[in-house]
């Protein structure tokens, strides 16, 4: 079979960007955007190989991201151009298998999906250039230097090109070599290239809003929320047979989602330590937490996860709230959370352990009557994703489980009862809550949804 090539081209200075580094190198849920994107590549089953066009001034940069990723697929570390159009021709340059097929994409849309990368593939089947685009929401308007509108095309036909592009290899390299002919060549992208010689029929493949590139500051933004929302599901192919043996230690455990977990775990043979008031552990009290986690590891040798369901919601206006209770709702949802996390990762990096922590789906967005709750739980995210950089030289993991509203105690005491179906089942949070512990997952919000079966 012949061999499928990706190009990612990660040679910009991200000058738009403004960030001290360039903007590949910026990290979302623990990870760089270069990451991200190749990780993409490397998972992907139609693609066979990586090459991977550098900024010669990060190379050292590049190549310690390489070597810690393990990725197999990556054949080439190539030196950029100064524009977009050189450091491309250089990767396609780079290529000597007549009539391969190549797809061009830019590092820094770490959204693309499986689905756009394999539309590509195939569509190289009937075309020899293939481009990735989107409808616009806008209407397009065509204006001249006076800034005066000089036509405003059908919508309809106008479209948003986004990468990869996918290109037979000869023709490509064809078009660059006019290109390079030329004495005032044009600033275009690939595709651009193959239009303006006539060179094929360039097909278009439907890209996607959020296969976003990251330009500008605020860019980030957006960013941070499309991890949110994409890559946020509950780990997959994750057996919880891999429980077997291994120790747990769980604050919060006395009810709700936290006694789920320690019932779930037992019953795939971990060792499960569970702590609560109830055993006299208050996660506010820093002194109680170390002790607890003390106390394990002399029996056990090792700690392998920590998970933090401890937590309370009071409902009420806060102008009418009295100052204690909100402190105290503050100290067990946030300070609770920093406790357990600072006394326990000496012995998660001994293990590359991991640590679980809840949020509620009240993060995003603050909600009327919950001010202490919902604030404090979008602390706990942010939390996390600093902790995530932090804690990722010792390859220990955290993340934050998101459950929409799941059937506990704590819920009854505050809305008394709900109609049937309409809650999520505290078993069900607390299997996706050990997969995700089992998993490589870091850095990352895990929304639990009630199955809508
Ligand atoms: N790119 C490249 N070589 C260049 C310029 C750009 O490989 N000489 C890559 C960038 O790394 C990026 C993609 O092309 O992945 C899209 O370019 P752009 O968004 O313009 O990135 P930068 O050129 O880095 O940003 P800026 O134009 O703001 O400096
Ligand atoms: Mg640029």
């Amino acid at each position: 079979m012949e061999k499928i090539y990706s190009i990612i081209l990660a040679s910009g200075k991200g000058e738009r960007f403004d960030y001290y580094k360039p903007k590949q190198f910026i990290k979302i849920a623990g990870k760089t955007v270069l990451e991200h994107t190749l990780d993409i590549f490397e998972k992907n089953n139609s693609i066979d190989e990586i090459i991977l066009v550098i900024n010669p001034e990060y190379r050292a940069l590049t190549e310690q991201i390489v070597i810690n990723n393990h990725y197999k697929k990556i054949t080439k570390i190539l030196n950029g151009g100064e524009t977009r159009k050189e450091s491309s021709f250089i990767g396609i340059n780079s290529i000597n298998v007549d009539n391969a097929k190549v797809l061009i994409h830019d590092a820094v849309r770490p959204f693309v999906s499986d689905r756009i990368i394999n539309e590509c593939v195939e569509a190289l089947d009937r075309f020899a250039a293939v481009d990735v685009a989107i409808k616009s929401a806008d209407t397009i308007i065509q204006i001249n230097d006076e800034n005066i509108i000089e036509n405003i095309p059908k919508r309809k036909y106008m479209m948003r090109g986004q990468t990869p592009q996918a290109f037979k290899v000869n023709l490509i390299k064809k078009a660059h070599e006019l290109s390079a002919k030329e004495e005032n060549p044009e600033f275009t992208d690939d595709c651009g290239l193959i239009v303006k010689y006539n060179l094929a029929d360039v097909y278009v493949v439907n890209g996607e809003e959020t296969n976003i590139k990251l330009t500008y500051p605020e860019d980030i933004f957006l960013a941070d929320k499309l991890f949110q929302i994409n890559s946020h599901k509950v780990p997959e192919n994750v057996s919880l047979n891999a429980l077997e043996d291994k120790i747990i230690v769980i604050f919060g455990a006395s009810s709700g989602i936290g006694s789920d977990i320690c019932k779930i775990a037992r019953d795939y043979k971990a060792i499960v330590y569970g702590y609560s008031r109830k055993n006299n552990v208050d996660v506010i009290n820093y002194d109680n937490v170390q002790n607890a986690l003390k106390e394990v590891y002399e029996k056990e040798n090792r700690i392998d996860f920590i998970i933090n369901t401890a937590g309370v919601l009071n409902i009420g206006k806060l102008e009418e709230r009295d100052i204690k209770s909100i402190t105290e709702e503050i100290n067990i949802n946030y300070i609770g959370a920093i406790n357990v996390v600072k006394a326990g990762i000496e012995y998660l990096k001994q293990t590359k352990g991991s640590l679980l922590l809840f949020t509620s789906s009240s993060y995003t967005r603050g909600r009327a009557l919950y001010s202490p709750y919902s604030s404090s739980k979008a602390a706990v995210v942010n939390l996390a994703q600093a902790l995530a950089e932090e804690f990722l030289p010792d390859n220990v993991k955290i993340n934050v489980m998101n459950p929409e509203r799941t059937a506990t105690a704590m819920r009854f005491q505050n809305f008394g009862k709900e109609p049937d179906g309409t809650l999520l089942n505290s078993e069900k949070v607390a299997i996706d809550s050990l997969k995700t512990v089992l998993s490589d997952l870091t850095g990352q919000v895990i929304d639990v949804r009630k199955s809508r079966s």
